[in-house]
């Protein structure tokens, strides 16, 4: 796993003041650096919106919430991922529906989707791994033709980039309806305790 101190002692210097900022404000929620970090990351992700929030669980239960599911809906995740993907599913009364991934890099298996697709799909949530996008050119083109919601979970691979068979290049999160993802320490953008984020990019 990460070696958080080592990470912190590399940047100390403006960690400690940063934190400092913080406490000589007062401003302990929602203060004026979460809207900072929110705009710089939307400017990195070319996303329209980011909404800082809790954590990566709480960014994929307000996601499907937003988009507004319904109990009994299916939800359609990859076989291999963080238990939260799924517990975020059940927590609202939505049903997981598992599928499988590719033996090549762990993500979803996009030849493999259509046939978990039903009349009660209310989205797919792929699953980028390890830093590496799923496959997320036909996984869009199937929701497009069964008109269902893509919710990318983007947790472990931000800052990843897709390319379409067109040349055109997108970050994780940035692809579909909303994209989540988690500032758990070890991830790859690590924060000093809880963290999440969910974005949206408007389609053109
Ligand atoms: C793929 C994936 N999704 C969701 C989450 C949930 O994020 P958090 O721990 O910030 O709630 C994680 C965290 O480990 C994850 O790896």
């Amino acid at each position: 796993m990460a070696d958080l101190h080592t990470q912190y002692l590399r940047i100390k210097p403006e960690i400690d003041s940063a934190i400092q900022e913080v406490l000589d404000s007062t401003a302990f929620i929602q203060g004026p650096q979460v809207n900072q970090f929110a705009n710089s990351l939307a400017a990195y992700l070319d996303s329209n919106f980011v909404i800082a929030c809790a954590n990566g669980t709480d960014a994929l239960q307000i996601a499907m919430m937003a988009l507004g599911c319904k109990p009994g809906d299916e939800v359609i995740i990859p076989v291999h991922t963080y238990v939260a993907t799924a517990e975020v599913i059940v927590l609202l009364g939505l049903k997981p529906v598992f599928t499988e991934v590719d033996a090549k890099n762990f993500n979803l298996d996009a030849s493999k989707l259509e046939e978990k697709i039903s009349d009660r799909t209310f989205a797919i949530v792929p699953v980028h791994l390890y830093g590496q996008c799923a496959d997320m050119e036909p996984i869009l083109a199937l929701a497009k033709k069964y008109n269902v919601h893509v919710i990318e979970d983007v947790a472990q691979a931000l800052g990843a980039v897709y390319t379409f068979s067109n040349g055109e290049k997108k970050r994780a999160g940035t692809m579909s309806t909303i994209g989540c993802t988690s500032f758990f320490p070890s991830k790859s953008l690590g924060c000093f305790g809880d963290g999440g984020q969910s974005s949206h990019r408007i389609q053109h």
